[in-house]
């Protein structure tokens, strides 16, 4: 059964044991087994990434890996690259998260980062998202910018294995998401960006998420009327009863 949505834990530093961290991937399995048609992904912190791998190698929930070098190997303390991930079981990667593009991350830095997940066979969800919505709209300008700069050089037959989410910088971490309509507009919007860049086919095919104060009670709305392809969910993804 082919899984046209997909629901990204983001767990931060919100978990804080082996235990707790089992205990949730346990938990977050059990539910994802009847979603059909959702892909289910957690990114753990680096070092409770191999205490969420299923050793059976079960698939139910993937694991992603919240950030990565984008160097290969070599003298770079305290640096992690994509291989390694691959090698302890990580399909996915994100890209330019905003608490990482606020610690320094620039666009043509996110590039080398999905360049890197790319070449080591794994797949990048590339963070996007304004700071504010201005009422003249210059906020369509800065997404185009950032997604045109962070896609920079990656060459078009990779583009069937990039996810993009959305994640209004202004939404994360807030009461409330943004209203599924306006999510939908954005949605068409990115495709459109993602368009100029691959072409008709590719932008038909890509994943777009949604990210930002995403809950049990939004979730709903913001696949159903925002028309999202799926959610990227950073606090409700360690919340027991809220995810997936
Ligand atoms: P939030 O975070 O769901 O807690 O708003 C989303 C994210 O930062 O990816």
């Amino acid at each position: 059964m082919a899984k046209d949505k997909l629901v990204v834990g983001n767990w931060k530093m919100y978990v804080g044991t082996v235990e707790e961290a089992k205990r949730i991937v346990l938990k977050i399995r059990r539910t994802a087994l009847q979603l059909e048609h959702t892909e289910t992904v957690v990114c753990p912190p680096y070092v409770l990434i191999p205490f969420c791998v299923s050793r059976k190698g079960n698939k139910t929930v993937l694991i992603g890996s919240q950030t990565v070098s984008f160097e290969k190997e070599g003298s770079h303390t305290g640096e992690v690259g994509a291989s390694m991930l691959r090698d302890v079981g990580v399909t996915y990667v994100l890209a330019g998260h905003s608490e990482e593009r606020s610690a320094g991350d620039t666009d043509q830095i996110v590039s080398k980062r999905i360049l890197a997940v790319l070449d080591a066979g794994l797949k990048p969800i590339v963070c996007v998202g304004e700071n504010e919505r201005d009422p003249g709209g210059s906020y369509l300008e800065v997404l185009k910018n950032q997604i045109k700069n962070s896609l920079h050089g990656i060459p078009k037959e990779q583009a069937r294995n990039i996810v993009i989410a959305y994640e209004p910088i202004w939404a994360i971490g807030a009461k409330g998401a943004m209203e599924p309509t306006n999510i939908h507009e954005t949605m068409l919007f990115v495709k459109k960006t993602f368009s100029d860049l691959f072409g008709h086919g590719p932008a038909m095919k890509v994943k777009v998420l949604y990210g930002g104060a995403v809950n049990h009670r939004n979730a709903l709305d913001i696949i159903t009327i925002g028309k999202a392809d799926g959610l990227l969910v950073g606090r409700e993804s360690v919340n027991m009863a809220g995810f997936p």
